[in-house]
């Protein structure tokens, strides 16, 4: 059971650690056909004068066909139980099959915009801003070469938080 709160309440140290340690499912898409993978970069921060959630895709991801096509997204982030679905989640590519099938995970919506039901925390976002990074806009070019040898830079996605949910 989830209990919706402002995302005020959830405090910012622990969202960082959250992200990058315990991870977040990403999902994207709607109610006939969504996709989800695992995700530690990411931010929660305010700009427009909104609560908002950034995430960093790679162009390879098959959840980067959803987060284009639709209009949101949702973050949920899990209890250490779920680490295992996470990892899977996290190496294998929802391209070729069913993959939340194969874990312990179960798709619901809000609105018809997918999560996923066991999570601790849901964040849903709408899709604000959604731009490709760019090897030129690299201040420190040392970064772009250790992060980018053979791959297109991350495609940055800004929603914003229009929902937060925590488990009762
Ligand atoms: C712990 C962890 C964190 C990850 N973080 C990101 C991330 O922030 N951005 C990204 O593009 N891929 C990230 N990945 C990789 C994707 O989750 C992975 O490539 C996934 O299989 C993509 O699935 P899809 O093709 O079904 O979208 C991460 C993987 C793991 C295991």
């Amino acid at each position: 059971m989830l209990k919706e709160v402002n995302i005020e309440d959830i405090k910012e140290g622990k969202v960082i650690d959250k992200i990058s340690n315990e991870w977040m499912l990403i999902t994207s898409g709607n109610a006939k056909k969504s996709n989800s993978m695992t995700a530690s970069w990411g931010s929660l921060g305010y700009i427009w004068n909104k609560p908002v959630a950034t995430i960093y895709v790679r162009h390879t991801r098959y959840t980067k066909k959803f987060l284009d096509e639709s209009d949101f997204f949702s973050l949920c982030f899990f209890d250490k139980k779920y680490l295992g679905d996470l990892k899977y989640l996290g190496t294998h590519s929802g391209r070729y099959d069913d993959k939340l099938a194969k874990t312990n995970l179960t798709l619901v919506y809000q609105d018809g915009i997918p999560f996923i039901k066991e999570a601790s925390i849901v964040i849903i976002c709408h899709k604000e801003y959604a731009q490709d990074m760019t090897a030129e806009s690299f201040c420190d070019q040392n970064l772009y070469h250790q992060n980018y040898k053979n791959e297109l830079p991350h495609k940055m996605y800004i929603g914003k938080i229009i929902h937060t949910f925590v488990k009762k």
